[in-house]
């Protein structure tokens, strides 16, 4: 029988009862990420070929492997940094090491966790928030969010504000994407390819200039990694709205940003993700 995991529901949710949580097992987990045809498409562009052999994280028996484990894009070998750790857990002082040698002291990689693809980001925020605001001198910058319509949903302040949004407060420097184009759900990257987008470059204030945004190739949108905001989304099949903190969408088609995962560095130096808002990561059904 397989094992069924937990699905943590957030506040608000009039369905969700403590003693009945919501449960799902591997194969409907897998479809929350890998379902759709733009999906497979660009998991294989980006040789993502065997995600569905991953352990699963969180589970309900505390048998899963939390832990974020770094992916290497086919192609990317040689020029990502993390190019010879595929697959190998994320030890969070690698990323402070490959901020060293950025001219803006971010580092970035792709990832996956419970079978997700996630996008992790470290940026010298304790270095530069109280700095003069300038050009190349990142730091997260918590923002109001807009949807598709133009329409005031919230603000990044409630990470540090709302007690249900407590363990997406800012710390160690860094944030974990859930890494699904909200347009067609690709999957976007962090400096895998080259253009005016993805240069070590930062420009304050969540505009579309500058580089080091996080980019997808199937159709150009850009996200800004240090703008956290709230926003809503929609499940691309039902139609269910629901709202959750994540990055910027600067530009491109998608009509907001992509969504974060809190996580939490174990006493081994290792970045390991939570489970909190797991029905944020469902949109791409
Ligand atoms: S799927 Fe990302 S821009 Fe279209």
């Amino acid at each position: 029988m397989s094992r069924r995991f937990r699905l943590r529901t957030i506040s608000g949710d009039s369905d969700y009862s403590p003693e009945a949580p919501n449960l799902i097992d591997r194969r409907e987990f897998m479809r929350h990420s890998f379902n759709t045809a733009a999906g497979v498409i660009t998991m294989a562009s980006l040789g993502a070929v065997g995600f569905a052999s991953l352990l699963m994280g969180q589970s309900s028996s505390d048998e899963g492997d939390s832990s974020v484990r770094f992916w290497v894009p086919t192609g990317a070998e040689d020029s990502a940094w993390y190019g010879d750790m595929h697959l190998e857990q994320m030890p969070y002082q690698s990323f402070v090491d490959a901020a060293a040698t950025s001219a803006t002291g971010m580092a970035g990689a792709s990832g996956v966790w419970s079978g997700l693809p996630v996008l992790v980001i470290y940026v010298p925020h304790d270095e530069n928030s109280q700095a003069p605001l300038e050009e190349d001198k990142p730091r997260f910058q918590l923002m109001d969010g807009y949807d598709e319509s133009g329409g005031y949903v919230g603000s990044g302040y409630e990470v540090e504000e709302e007690p249900e949004y407590e363990a997406l407060s800012i710390h160690d420097n860094m944030i974990i994407i859930f890494a699904r184009c909200p347009h067609l759900c690709c999957i976007p990257g962090w400096q895998l390819v080259s253009n005016d987008f993805t240069s070590d470059q930062w420009m304050p204030g969540g505009v579309d200039a500058g580089g080091n945004k996080l980019f997808c190739i199937c159709h150009s949108s850009r996200y800004d990694p240090t703008v956290i905001e709230k926003n809503r989304s929609r499940n691309r099949t039902n139609g269910t709205e629901f709202e959750f903190i994540g990055v910027k969408r600067t530009g491109g088609p998608a009509p907001v940003g992509m969504p974060l995962i809190p996580f939490e560095v174990n006493g081994a130096g290792i970045i390991e993700a939570l489970d909190d808002f797991v029905d944020w990561y469902t949109f791409c059904d």
